[in-house]
């Protein structure tokens, strides 16, 4: 495992500039956002989590026994609450959590994020939180004593750990250059369709297909980026035009209460006639959980890697776990 220089935790103040804050360029300091990983930290990040897969086979490790981790859940989660705290006792480390903090903590009597994250970043090493409002990640940052990572911000922020490991899963089995992706629902709101985007902008000949209802669109924001740091993308509408001609199909929810016709819904779900066009060695992801989007009578394809994908979820934040707290 590459050794690497970290900066030390410190808090941040509002007048230091956005990236200095998260800390950037090898010094990973809170994971907010994904445009803060650079290749060489998610090369370095994919590393430990093969390490964490054997760590993991034989019961796991003591080595962070003395720390410990707050899971601040203002949402619901099943997977990445489970597989954080999963992470952290793999690490032999121990958690604080709540996993609906708007009914259990403090905040039911308008106690504000900033105040929570000073209380629960003085009990623990590092603070995981998904909040309902977008910035509510970045906000706790602004003021935490120690690591903040964005479990999911908001309708249309990021959940940039959800991206790590789909970034992983294709990893583990293909080359990142040179990869076509088909990135298909709600994408308006799709936190983890965001972040997926700006993590596959920083690889070279990458091409993304931005698939969904024209009133669910990609945001302009994630397309400027791409078209700055030279990424090819098409934006369409129907899954046919794309389907067969992708490496990897990330398939994402759309909630049945936007969209006027349900039925209208089929035109963008993966089923066994659409597995029939595509590559045969292409891969199914979905950040889970799945509506009508995702057929059941996928999953015993070989192309589906949506349940690995949630176990590398465990791995991927164990090792994301374990470069926040080596500087502690
Ligand atoms: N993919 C994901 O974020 O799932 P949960 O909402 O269950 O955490």
């Amino acid at each position: 495992m590459r050794e690497m220089a970290f900066t030390p935790v410190q808090p941040a103040t509002e007048s230091q500039p956005l990236q200095s804050q998260l800390g950037c360029d090898m010094k990973l300091r809170h994971v907010v956002e994904s445009q803060q990983f650079t290749v060489p930290l998610l090369m370095d990040l994919f590393n430990r989590a093969r390490g964490m897969e054997r760590v993991v086979a034989r019961g796991g490790t003591l080595d962070y026994q003395n720390k410990i981790m707050a899971t601040l859940f203002y949402q619901p989660s099943t997977r990445t609450r489970f597989s954080f705290e999963a992470a952290m006792h793999r690490l032999g480390g121990r958690v604080l959590s709540t996993e609906h903090a708007r009914a259990f903590s403090s905040e039911i009597e308008a106690e504000q994020v900033e105040d929570s994250i000073r209380i629960i970043g003085s009990y623990s090493d590092v603070i995981v939180i998904r909040h309902h409002e977008e910035g509510g990640a970045k906000r706790a940052a602004q003021v935490s004593p120690v690591p903040v990572i964005n479990a999911g911000d908001g309708n249309g922020g990021q959940h940039p750990t959800q991206a790590l490991l789909d970034l992983y899963t294709i990893y583990r089995e293909r080359p990142l250059d040179g990869l076509s992706v088909a990135i298909i629902g709600e994408l308006d709101r799709g936190r983890t369709a965001r972040s997926l985007a700006y993590l596959l902008a920083k690889f070279e000949r990458v091409k993304i297909f931005f698939v969904s209802p024209p009133e669910m669109q990609m945001k302009p924001d994630i397309l400027e980026y791409l078209d700055e740091h030279g990424i090819r993308y098409e934006v369409e509408s129907e899954i046919e035009r794309v389907i067969g001609e992708v490496d990897v199909v990330y398939q994402t929810r759309i909630r049945p209460e936007r969209v006027a016709d349900i039925k209208g819904l089929k035109r963008y779900a993966i089923d066994s006639a659409v597995l029939r066009h595509m590559k045969p060695d292409a891969m199914i992801l979905h950040p889970l959980p799945r509506t009508v989007e995702l057929d059941k009578t996928v999953d015993d394809d070989p192309r589906a890697f949506y349940f690995r994908q949630a176990v590398n979820g465990l791995y991927v934040r164990m090792a994301l776990l374990t470069m926040l707290l080596e500087n502690q």
